[in-house]
């Protein structure tokens, strides 16, 4: 794998930050905004506000944006509004999300609100919740902002290569008594497969990425662009939200001597700790918030590297000190973000389902009853497996069916040997245990990193009504099989109900 060294042969660029290019609109209801394609086509005229009943146009089209390489270099992508990633969407807790999507694409898609507890005929799964919103069509998507964190939208139809051409953007949901810190930073991730012209690969769906770890590129970005040094100041304290939006890649971060604390987790709070062995690892899908307490010294720097893959380490981003600092020491102000509305798995009451993830290259012998049908299924083309089940695509029969309300512990095993990041729609879990021993914060998440050979307990309360998926979010594996849906109540809500 050649990555890293392209990578870090790329100059480093300079990207204004997300937030700076942010439109406030501050009556209750409105979304703030990023993006300058957005802005300079709505930003309103000051001391006015669009009406509270226009939701945000969010639509799929080509583009050609800077990725990477010199800056008078452009790649064509799918974006949203033309920028990758597509616009911040950023409202308060308890606010309503309206969103008007428009495809512009020459292909079917949807918006999927990954981690968002929307209900169910709002979640973006084409064929489950809704039709597929057919080129040149629009599809309205309104519901409320029920759990504060940090949270991102992309589409659901055709996820590896609309996703890996540029298709996704963040979306933060702010509390109402947030943690006090001097910035609010996103870095979205991605990587991308460039060719030496300096556009993105076609070689989408191919059966090798598919069947290994997926479609890993060989070009690291943030926020859309090469990573530029950031400047910060002795004594800032910065939140810094991580946003996994690769196919495929796993990034695992060495903050160096910036002592990141992890304060939530797929958007949730946790009880504030550092990383283990001080590496943050962030699978496919997963959101990090960190808070940084910048203690070095005016004119110092440190180097952010990348060390997930042995021998293919490489520096991610250099964060510079400014000359100016803002205060002699660090803030000791309250790491702890205030609970969101989540229900309390009763794990006694629980009932518990075993899920086995099967397939891949160099995975185990498959044995058991489902071998042959797994074999079967392998020579019509499909690779991966949930309970001895491929997903081909269409509406499936449910994994499992859970009355609404009743606490349930998946007790997930990985017979491959590959890392795959699992993801539940429509609820967040607690991780409860690893290997059989009970985690140390019983995390919430709704996309959990599940390691070769590894046994991953997550438990939550079946609370929100409709079908939906559970699939792993390297995007390749999801497509050839790895995903399944989960009941809940009398199933879907959404598009299936209608049928
Ligand atoms: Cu990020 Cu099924 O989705
Ligand atoms: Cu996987």
């Amino acid at each position: 794998m050649r990555s890293r060294v392209v990578s870090a042969m790329l100059p480093l660029q300079i990207q204004a930050d997300l937030m700076s290019s942010s439109v406030l609109f501050t009556r209750r209801g409105l979304l703030r905004l990023g993006g300058a394609a957005f802005a300079a086509a709505t930003m309103p005229m000051p001391g006015t506000s669009q009406p509270a009943s226009e939701p945000l146009r969010l639509r799929a089209a080509l583009s050609r944006v800077h990725l990477a390489g010199v800056p008078e270099n452009s790649s064509a992508v799918w974006a949203y509004n033309g920028g990758v990633p597509g616009p911040e969407i950023r409202v308060r807790q308890g606010e309503p999300i309206r969103v008007r999507a428009e495809n512009g694409l020459a292909e079917e898609t949807t918006v999927h609100w990954h981690g968002i507890r929307t209900p169910n005929a709002m979640d973006g799964v084409p064929h489950l919740t809704q039709a597929p919103i057919p080129a040149g069509g629009e599809f309205l998507y309104e519901f409320d902002a029920v759990d504060a964190g940090t949270f991102w939208y992309h589409p659901h139809q055709r996820s590896s290569e609309q996703v890996g051409r540029g298709l996704y953007g963040p979306l933060i949901i702010e509390e109402h008594d947030p943690i006090r810190v001097d910035r609010d930073l996103i870095w979205m991730l991605d990587d991308w497969r460039m060719t030496d012209a300096g556009e993105i690969s076609d070689d989408f769906g191919n059966r090798h990425d598919a069947a290994h770890n997926g479609r890993v590129g060989n070009t690291v970005t943030i926020n859309g662009t090469s990573p530029e040094p950031v400047a910060v100041r002795r004594g800032e304290r910065v939140r810094l939200r991580l946003i996994n939006a690769a196919n495929a890649r796993i990034f695992a971060l060495d903050f160096g001597d910036l002592d990141p604390v992890i304060v939530a987790l797929d958007g949730q709070p946790v009880t504030p700790h550092a990383p283990a062995e001080g590496i943050v690892v962030i699978g496919p899908a997963m959101r990090i918030d960190l808070v940084l307490d910048m203690a070095g010294h005016p004119g110092s720097r440190t180097t952010v590297r990348d060390v997930a893959y042995q021998g293919l380490e490489y520096d991610l981003v250099e964060v510079r000190y400014d000359e100016a600092p803002l205060r002699k020491t660090v803030p000791d102000w309250s790491l702890d973000l205030p609970a969101n509305p989540l229900r309390e798995p009763d794990i006694a009451a629980a009932t518990r389902h075993k899920v086995v993830f099967n397939g891949g290259m160099m995975g185990q012998m498959m044995m058991g009853d489902d071998a042959a049908s797994m074999m079967q299924q392998m020579r019509d083309g499909a690779m991966w497996f949930i309970n001895g089940q491929a997903a081909d695509g269409h509406v499936m029969d449910p994994l499992v069916s859970m009355a609404l309300g009743t606490s349930h512990v998946f007790a997930m095993d990985n017979r491959t040997t590959w890392h795959h990041p699992i993801h539940l729609h429509g609820h967040s879990f607690r991780v409860i245990a690893r290997n059989g021993e009970p985690t140390r914060y019983r995390e919430w998440q709704d996309t959990v990193l599940v390691a070769p050979e590894e046994t991953v307990e997550i438990a939550f309360v079946a609370d929100n009504p409709g079908d939906w998926m559970f699939h792993c979010h390297i995007l390749e594996h999801q497509a050839a099989g790895m995903m399944a849906v989960v009941r809940v109540g009398d199933g879907a809500t959404g598009h299936r109900a209608n049928l």
